[in-house]
């Protein structure tokens, strides 16, 4: 187990639990008492920082917004052990969007008007039943709404002691030093891991110039990088529709089979292999960095705080640096909506 990093004045655990598919999105989700089941081995296991947001979880039927169900999961888990996690939710995507013609899922709305943080803010705290956010952020830019807007109701939320540190997720650098120039800015949660390394060329080194911490979601590619997941499974759930996953899962066998050879050569497993990377990596930028992957199973959780004590070697490093460039297809999930990741804004 790693020591607990700073998150800009927040402490929290070297790896985070990202929760979003313990209630569905990969594979089928969890029963809410199995998921938080699992949370509570990790818990135990060291594993303190608990993300989520109000858009995670299938909205029940008729429901209007964001879905709010993975929030609700968590409710019975922070009332027994508020005090041993540090909780971040998200806000700013208002729901999912299905085609009504094709039944395809696109990218969510964005709301980031002061009005609309207000509201959703006050729905993440009854649904999670806490009386503060550790880390609140904002899940995407509105692009029609100055930043400063939207980070100027969230530092209101903040002097109300209704959320404790401020995020923001995909953001480009202008926007991260206009954010945090109105407040300052705790964390900053992107995309990062062997295969999606755009952020290392401005996002990351703003970070590590601003004492901002990064969070990096899906550390494991959403399950690619771990050898496990198979075609099959994969385009059974919204990954297939994916460049990487769909169309570009042959060709990227090669950089899978990188990333295993080196997990052989350390007798580790490929998860470990490449958050091993990643705390590696930060260290280099000199940038805290927490990531944040998700898992149903508490024991791969716990396999994945293995990473902790690995040590890659100089030409182990070098080789891992080749994976991306290997790699066919681009990170953002949905192909159709450019402005959904920040590589083509920044
Ligand atoms: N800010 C954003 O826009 C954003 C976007 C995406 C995600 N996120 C956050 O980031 C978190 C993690 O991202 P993610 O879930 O997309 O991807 P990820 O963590 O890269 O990968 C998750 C997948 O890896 C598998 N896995 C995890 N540990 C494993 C291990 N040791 N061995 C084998 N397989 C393993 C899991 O499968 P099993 O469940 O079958 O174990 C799961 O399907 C999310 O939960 C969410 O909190 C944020």
């Amino acid at each position: 187990m790693r020591t607990p990093v700073q998150l800009g004045g927040l402490t929290v655990s070297s790896i985070g639990y990202g929760c979003m598919a313990l209630t569905g999105i990969y594979g089928g989700g969890l029963t809410d008492d199995d998921a938080r089941e699992q949370l509570h081995k990790a818990i135990d296991a060291g594993i303190t920082l608990l993300d989520t947001a109000d858009v995670y979880g299938d909205p029940r039927p008729g429901h209007e917004g964001p879905a709010g169900t993975n929030e609700d999961m968590l409710a019975p888990l922070l009332a027994e052990r508020r005090d041993d996690v540090q909780i971040s939710t998200k806000f700013g995507i208002t729901g999912e969007q299905v085609d009504p013609e094709t039944g395809r899922i696109e990218a969510g709305r964005i709301a980031g008007r002061l009005d609309y943080v207000r509201a959703a803010c006050e729905a993440s705290l009854r649904r999670l039943g806490v009386e503060a956010i550790d880390l609140y952020y904002l899940h995407r830019p509105d692009l029609t709404v100055p930043i400063e807007e939207t980070v100027g109701a969230m530092a209101e939320l903040a002097q109300q002691g209704k959320v404790r540190h401020l995020g923001l997720s995909e953001v480009t650098v202008d926007e991260l030093r206009r954010a945090h120039a109105t407040h300052p800015i705790s964390a900053l949660q992107s995309e990062w891991s062997l295969w999606s390394r755009d952020v290392e060329a401005r996002i990351v080194p703003a970070c590590a110039e601003l004492g901002i911490g990064f969070v990096s979601y899906s550390p494991l590619g959403r399950g690619f990088l771990t050898g496990t997941l198979t075609k099959e499974a994969a385009a059974a759930d919204i990954r297939g529709a994916t460049e990487r996953m769909g169309a570009g899962w042959d060709a990227n066998a090669r950089a899978l089979a990188l990333v295993a050879s080196v997990a052989g050569e350390l007798g580790a497993s490929n998860s470990q292999v490449a958050l091993a990377w990643l705390f590696a990596k930060g260290a280099q930028y000199g940038a805290a960095t927490v990531p944040i992957p998700g898992s149903r199973r508490a024991s791969r959780m716990i396999e994945n705080l293995g990473a902790a004590g690995l040590v890659l070697t100089d030409d182990q490093m070098r080789r891992l640096d080749t994976v991306a460039g290997l790699v066919t297809g681009a990170r953002n999930l949905y192909a159709d909506n450019a402005d959904w990741t920040t590589e083509n804004r920044e």
